[in-house]
């Protein structure tokens, strides 16, 4: 057995695979973490294996105390601060020029490393029993959808891994992750924090330019999230596209609506399972959600996907940025 419930016992016995340079996958608040001692290189290696990760890809450093981030980066601007007193413990990870203790194999050989204090008292349990950061990337192989429970890690990455098991993640997405270099913040990938709160504390951020071909943030390739399903953003041209509708005929679409009923997506559907991100139209519910219920259609073993978009501001920013990538290796 591979998923092991949370307990005193199990939570010791992750810590020490930890400690003896091993993998083991745990809850936070965002979505469930492959982690590995981040000061041991050999450890954080097998992460990249384990996950078929290109290893151009940088990891998150996670910390149980607010107190270690000044081991691993130097930073003097006082706006870091307050942006950590307001969000950690919590879904924001901050990319800051790092010192000789962080191995090149965490930053792919960057000067910067990424970290942040994860809101969920297991994690933080762990990586306090732990005594190192743990480098963590989401619990999944590489290219696919990000897991929110313990199954969705085992579906993922097998059963030879010790899972330690929290439950559902609550908040369900990735955390925001926000860029300090030269007197200029930036946003890297958008997610649990919605970017207008960090903007209170940091005024506007620089957003990354549509036409830049090398990302500041690798993980923000267009295919990073994808179901195994072929997976469309309804829209005016989706609706308008003969050959698309008759295609339909013939298949079992799994539908993904933000809010309430759509009758005129519905009427033209033969065969259709719903699911509604959040009936009350709240965000933070939708967010949870989503991930979640991609991979509950992945086991419906529905044909395709066909989502609402939704409104792209506070979570829904992070919400379409994960469904755009998830559409986009399927454009039609
Ligand atoms: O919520 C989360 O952030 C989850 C949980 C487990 O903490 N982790 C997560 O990790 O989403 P991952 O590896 O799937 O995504 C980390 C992102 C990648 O897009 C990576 O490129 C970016 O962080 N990143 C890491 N280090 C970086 C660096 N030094 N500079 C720029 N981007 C970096
Ligand atoms: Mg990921």
């Amino acid at each position: 057995m591979p998923i092991y419930k949370y307990d005193d016992k199990s939570l010791q016995k992750a810590a020490e695979l930890i400690k003896k340079g091993e993998l083991v996958a745990f809850p936070t608040e965002t979505v469930y973490g492959l982690g590995a001692d981040g000061l041991n290189p050999i450890a954080v290696a097998k992460i990249f294996e384990k996950k078929n990760r290109p290893s151009f890809n940088p990891l998150i450093l996670h910390i149980s105390d607010k107190s270690a981030l000044k081991n691993y980066v130097f930073y003097e601007e006082p706006v870091i601060d307050k942006l950590i007193d307001k969000f950690w413990p919590g879904p924001l990870t901050l990319v800051l020029p790092k010192n000789e203790i962080v191995p090149d194999i965490v930053t792919s050989g960057n000067d910067t490393v990424a970290i942040r204090m994860p809101g969920n008292e297991i994690a933080l349990k762990l990586i306090e029993l732990s005594g190192c950061p743990i480098a963590a990337p989401s619990a999944n192989k590489f290219g696919h959808l990000s897991p929110t429970d313990a199954e969705h890690v085992e579906k993922s990455l097998g059963s030879d891994l010790f899972i330690l098991d929290g439950g559902e993640c609550a908040v369900g997405l990735e955390s925001t992750i926000i860029g300090y270099r030269d007197g200029i913040f930036s946003i890297l990938r958008p997610g649990g924090i919605p970017i207008e709160e960090i903007e209170k504390i940091t005024g506007v951020l620089k957003k990354r330019d549509k036409n830049e071909t090398s990302p500041e943030s690798p993980g923000q390739l267009p295919f990073h999230y994808s179901p195994e399903i072929p997976l469309y953003i309804i829209d005016k041209s989706i609706m308008s596209n003969n050959n698309f509708l008759n295609s339909l005929k013939n298949r079992k679409a799994g539908l993904l609506l933000f809010k309430e009923s759509n009758p005129e997506i519905e009427s033209i559907l033969p065969s259709y399972s719903k699911k509604i991100l959040s009936e009350t139209g709240n965000m933070a519910e939708a967010a949870a959600n989503l991930f979640k219920f991609l991979h509950d259609f992945e086991k419906e073993k529905v044909d395709l996907i066909l989502t609402e978009p939704v409104e792209p501001s506070g979570l829904g920013l992070a919400i379409m940025d994960r469904l755009k990538r998830a559409a986009e290796r399927y454009k039609i």
